[in-house]
């Protein structure tokens, strides 16, 4: 079917429902919660919604251990609250994707406890091996979340592959019936009107041939064996034949590791098998790999991500935006300052929406919510973060030990949105299931909506901006200043128009650089962060301005 992949002209938000609302007084937010709220997601300028999962889960890893694909998980309002929501999001001329699981399963799935039964036909839906004769594990993988991959099953005898948590089971995706089995999840959710899919790790569906031990990644061990497997592009190509290419929906997939020339293979819209790609070079700004090793932000290492993705995928393919999702912490506080809150989220904003492609807006991000930073590591609920606290910096202080959790774990950024200064931030009027930021009553939505400066009335501006600009849809990318510490300087250009984006990210006043052939005394300033624009940029200051040719 001949494709108009509105999905570029969308900005989208993401729910991560636990935390978003709660509409029914339990504590826990909801699809009630978000019925309630569909209203304030579109008049962000947002059209779209990507859901992190609602289907029934023990919660293992919030969700993405699914016990029942076909189902809305009764805690957040069972199938009734999802078509009421789903109609809603429609009724508004929105879009709403969900979150596809399978890579892995919950181990309370049906299809695991069969497996582990050896009933046919489950016996090999899941990666079954023996101990070695010596008693060793399987192979040396490590799991990205709980130590070794490998847990042994006493009703089955036999070890199991778990990439993430213990009670996160790995599929065989080798196994047709598998495969079989996820189109028929996928149809089941187009046929009922969604519009689309987020992917989990989708590229590690695909485990090398005979499992083979990995010398060479130095964290998770494993990665080079599993990440791009050797059927990964068989197997998408074949949902995407036998199912998404009958349905008028869009794909966005996660990836880990993985850079544009790599993404082309999976994204290039003549040959690819997916839509757009979430990948975390952009994230790696102040990390290596990964969010657990902590390290000082590179503005240089942000800006190179960002400009290899904007050119390399120019007239090729199509960008996912992102800066916040619920596995990262908050954005002011790793890439921005906490000091001038205000100000350096509005400076990540415009960084972000004036790229091409398509921006995912993670809850809160909006109106800056910060890192929570509990006094007790106790207090975290995320099994990544637990485990990473208990085994990781044991010969550092207990204080040197949580502030690295602060500042690394996903935690930072799941706890409830700020709506409000009553109690619980407007989130729930019960227990709520997780902690509220204690700054709830300076940062909150109900403050910001009566401020015309706030930042969330600045995100809808930009947002409002984006769609009606075509250089920031179509426009050639062009960085300048690449070796500045402190300026982020980007131009979209277009037969018609000129943008050019002047960001700092520095906390001191610092000078104007104006590329060459950019005369600003002839352009509009059509966005700033400050009321007053001189020749030197204050703290975080961001400018956009518009030639019309
Ligand atoms: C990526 C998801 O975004 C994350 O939240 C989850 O824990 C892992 N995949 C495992 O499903």
């Amino acid at each position: 079917m001949e494709r108009n992949r509105w999905y570029k002209d969308m900005v989208f938000y993401q729910i991560w429902p636990r935390s978003f609302k709660d509409g029914n007084g339990d504590g826990m937010g909801d699809l009630w919660g978000v019925l309630e709220k569909l209203d304030y997601i579109k008049s962000l300028g947002c059209d779209g919604i990507w859901f992190s999962p609602i289907y029934p889960s023990p919660g293992a890893d919030c969700g993405y251990d699914i016990s029942d694909y076909m189902d809305i998980a009764p805690e957040f309002g069972g199938m009734e609250a999802f078509r009421k929501v789903l109609d809603g999001v429609h009724e508004r001329g929105m879009k709403l994707i969900m979150d596809l699981v399978v890579n892995h399963t919950s181990d309370e799935h049906d299809w695991f406890q069969k497996s582990r039964r050896r009933i046919e036909p489950y016996t090999d839906y899941y990666i079954w091996r023996p101990a070695k004769p010596n008693g060793k594990l399987p192979n040396n993988w490590d799991s990205n979340f709980e130590g070794k991959a490998w847990t042994w099953d006493e009703e089955r005898g036999e070890y199991y592959l778990h990439l993430f948590a213990v009670k996160q089971p790995d599929l065989n995706m080798d196994n047709p019936l598998v495969r079989e089995e996820v189109k028929k999840i996928l149809r089941f959710w187009l046929d009922m009107g969604v519009d689309g899919f987020r992917e989990d790790v989708i590229t590690y569906i695909s485990k090398a041939e005979g499992l083979p031990d990995d010398h060479l990644f130095p964290i998770y061990k494993g990665m080079l064996k599993y990440n791009h497997g050797p059927h990964i592009h068989e197997y998408l190509a074949e949902f995407k034949r036998d199912v998404f290419d009958h349905y008028d929906c869009f794909t966005l997939a996660e990836a880990p590791l993985v850079w544009p020339k790599r993404a082309l293979k999976y994204i290039d819209e003549e040959k690819g098998q997916l839509d757009m790609m979430i990948q975390f070079q952009c994230q790696c700004a102040d990390c290596m790999f990964t969010d657990y090793m902590p390290m000082k932000f590179s503005l240089r290492r942000m800006k190179k991500a960002f400009s290899d993705w904007q050119i390399k995928l120019q007239g090729r393919a199509w960008n996912m935006l992102y800066l916040e999702n619920h596995d990262h912490p908050r954005i002011i506080s790793r890439y921005g300052s906490e000091k001038f809150r205000e100000e350096s989220g509005k400076a990540l904003a415009v960084s972000l929406l004036f790229q091409q492609g398509t921006p995912f807006i993670y809850q809160g991000q909006e109106i800056g919510m910060l890192n929570w930073q509990p006094e007790d590591p106790e207090m975290y609920e995320d099994v990544q973060t637990r485990y990473t606290y208990a085994h990781s910096n044991l010969n550092k202080s207990p204080e040197v030990r949580l502030k690295k959790m602060w500042r690394s774990s996903r935690d930072s950024a799941r706890t409830p949105v700020q709506w409000d200064s009553s109690e619980n931030a407007g989130f729930t009027t019960g227990t709520p299931w997780f902690y509220v930021n204690p700054n709830y009553t300076e940062i909150n939505v109900a403050a910001q909506e009566a401020d015309p400066n706030s930042l969330l009335n600045f995100y809808r501006k930009a947002i409002k901006l984006r769609k009606a600009l075509s250089s920031v849809r179509h426009g050639n990318y062009k960085l300048y200043y690449p070796l500045s510490s402190t300026h982020y300087v980007f131009s979209r250009e277009t037969t018609e128009e000129k943008l050019l984006v002047i960001c700092s990210f520095s906390d001191k006043t610092t000078a104007l650089k104006v590329p060459a052939g950019f005369d600003i005394s002839k352009a509009e300033l059509i966005l700033a962060n400050y009321d007053n624009v001189s020749d030197k940029l204050q703290p975080y200051e961001s400018r956009v301005y518009l030639w019309k040719k």
